[in-house]
């Protein structure tokens, strides 16, 4: 099954992400005349641990050029990977890592590498006449699935301008047996919601993702908003329905030892497990991600022993998609769940090692965005192909975030009968 793959013509430029920063496109030919094209993402609330992105840090763009990075498109990894065939993506990942030979892609950006990699998975599940989400399925052994759409309709955080510590408030139709029906009922619940906010508030500002940024500081007030939105739209809200999922993205609220900041109260760890526990008790949240900071490990723990088993834990700054990091916090017995995000670690092979991984381990995986997206649907495939379950990708609005919806819908429309849910 695995066609050799043969680049030419491979180029970068330069392209404006959501945020109207800019970020970086690949594209390349193939022998039949075939243009492939892959975009990269940005994140805002970075991990530490995350591949190295690089920026040009002159006077365009506030520093965020990455011209940089489009040159060493042109001068390292064109000439290396063009012109002769490439058994399978593994050995061209690995000869991209190579080139690098940094370890976090600090030389050539993880940016250049992730929209490279990206782009020749394109080439292979071409070559191999494979959508790319049967060929993610092939070359990674899964069961295709069609993932519960995560809408992040409530934003905070580093996301947004008001006052709210917590960075994303989701929905998650868990029960809505198809992806059509799925993404209905996230638009219904978002235009409630918009309702709702602007009844309430006068206006609905938006964060980065698209969710509304209505001025409220306390957590349990966005959280009510959320109950009465999917009310409003006609759903039940509860953990096996209409269920809500928090990414709290705790670096940013995190003083330093363990300590955090909630609306004006500060809370040490337990303060902050029992504040945790009172969400849980009160509101229908099936997920919780990064609800400890990334350094904060006795934090994780302790949520682990009070709450693990009645929600879905997920790392994403604790794991930042990295098969070691992932293997090492299940056996610590931090969380059983994994956020994915490709340009984290910087290759499509490593992503899939990554998610194999968890998945070797009983852990879920929850396929993701970043904040600075594209037109890009890469990740809707690799959701589907990885047979994850879950995938977050913002609000049901705006270009950049409905690119991801609207695909799985597309490859549901394709393949009838692919089963839809959490695994
Ligand atoms: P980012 O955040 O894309 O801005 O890094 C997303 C997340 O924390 O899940
Ligand atoms: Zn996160």
């Amino acid at each position: 099954m695995n066609a050799p793959l043969r680049l030419a013509d491979l180029t970068a430029r330069t392209i404006l992400d959501s945020r109207g920063y800019p970020t970086l496109e690949a594209r390349a030919r193939l022998a039949d005349g075939t243009m492939l094209r892959a975009a990269v993402p940005a994140g805002a609330s970075t991990g530490a641990h995350e591949a190295v992105e690089l920026r040009d840090h002159d006077e365009a763009y506030s520093g965020r050029g990455v011209r940089a990075a489009v040159a060493g498109v042109h001068e390292r990894i064109a000439p290396l990977l063009t012109g002769h065939d490439w058994p399978d993506l593994a050995s061209l990942d690995r000869a991209l890592a190579q080139a690098d030979g940094t370890g976090d892609y600090s030389r050539l950006g993880a940016n250049a590498v992730v929209a490279v990699s990206m782009l020749a998975a394109r080439g292979f599940a071409h070559a191999a006449g494979l959508s790319l989400h049967e060929w993610i399925a092939r070359a990674s052994g899964a069961r295709e699935r069609l993932p519960v759409p995560h809408f992040n309709v409530l934003n905070g955080g580093a996301h947004a301008a008001n006052d709210l510590e917590f960075q994303e408030f989701m929905i998650a139709p868990v029960a809505a047996g198809s992806e059509e029906n799925a993404v209905r009922i996230g638009a219904e619940v978002y235009h409630a919601l918009a309702a709702l906010v602007r009844r309430r508030f006068g206006s609905a500002g938006l964060g980065d993702e698209g969710g509304f940024a209505p001025p409220v500081s306390d957590p349990r007030a966005a959280l009510d908003l959320l109950v009465e939105a999917i009310t409003d739209a006609g759903y039940p809200p509860g953990v096996g329905q209409v269920a809500i999922a928090l990414d709290p993205a705790a670096n940013s609220f995190h003083l330093g030892d363990g300590r955090y900041r909630i609306n004006g109260i500060e809370l040490d760890r337990t303060g902050l497990v029992d504040y945790y526990l009172g969400l849980l008790e009160d509101y229908p949240i099936r997920s919780l991600e990064d609800g400890f900071a990334e350094d904060d490990p006795g934090g994780w723990i302790a949520l682990a022993g009070a709450a693990g088993g009645r929600v879905q834990l997920v790392g994403d700054d604790l794991y930042v998609t990295d098969p070691a990091r992932i293997r090492a916090g299940f056996e610590a017995g931090y969380s059983d769940a994994a956020l994915i995000k490709p340009n984290q670690i910087g290759t499509v092979s490593q992503t899939l090692e990554a998610i194999r991984t968890a998945h070797e381990l009983g852990m879920a995986c929850m396929i993701s965005h970043r904040s600075g997206e594209t037109w890009d649907p890469f990740i809707a495939d690799l959701a589907v192909g990885t047979g994850a379950g879950q995938l977050k990708s913002g609000a049901p609005a705006r270009g950049e975030r409905v690119a991801k919806y609207n695909r799985l819908t597309e490859i549901e429309l394709d393949h009838p009968g692919l089963p839809y849910g959490v695994q």
